[in-house]
């Protein structure tokens, strides 16, 4: 017999491919990012103080995605505010060890670094400042995750040309 944590799995599972089948709903989905966008909706929000630019849908995915992997290091480009860092490193110190974050900007601005550099989760967050499709940058990257075994990389460094 299936059991119960397995059986409510799978239902998510089948509504999850339905949903996905369903145009009614995608034409509804793409509709409210297009015109939330116009209000820069995912400028809104903030993670433990700092700004994230993300939508909640996609905080979430994160989040199970790192309770999945459990890195013991985290790579982004793309910090802005500093948002998506913090949320890393938060995640990493409810997974518990000594996980690390890497963020790489091209453009680090001193009031975010001000504001990353004295919350309570840079203990475990690296910044390095640089385009991240430069060599020496890479070279720098790849210095730091040497010596680690489970590592997560998040491009969020690109801004996409327009869906709507
Ligand atoms: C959408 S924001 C990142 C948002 C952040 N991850 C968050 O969730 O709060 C994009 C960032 O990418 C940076 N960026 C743009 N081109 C870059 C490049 N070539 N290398 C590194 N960072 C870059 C910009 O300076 C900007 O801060």
């Amino acid at each position: 017999m299936t059991s119960p944590v397995i059986a409510f799995k799978q239902e998510c599972q089948a509504n999850i491919a339905k949903m996905t089948e369903d145009e009614k709903v995608q034409k509804l989905s793409r509709e409210w990012i297009c015109e939330s966008a116009k209000y820069k909706y995912s400028y809104n929000l903030s993670w433990m103080g700092r700004p994230i630019i993300q939508y909640p849908q996609d905080i979430i995915a994160m989040q199970e995605i790192l309770w999945q992997v459990k890195p013991d290091l985290i790579i982004e480009t793309g910090i802005a505010h500093g948002g998506s860092l913090i949320f890393s490193a938060s995640m990493l110190e409810l997974i518990g060890g000594d996980g690390q974050v890497l963020g790489i900007d091209i453009d680090i601005r001193e009031h975010n670094r001000a504001e990353i550099e004295k919350h309570p989760m840079f203990r475990r967050i690296t910044m390095v400042e640089g385009s991240s499709v430069d060599e020496n940058i890479a070279a720098q990257v790849f210095d730091f995750a040497k010596r680690k075994k489970n590592i997560l990389v998040c491009l969020d460094s690109c801004t996409p040309t327009s869906m709507c």
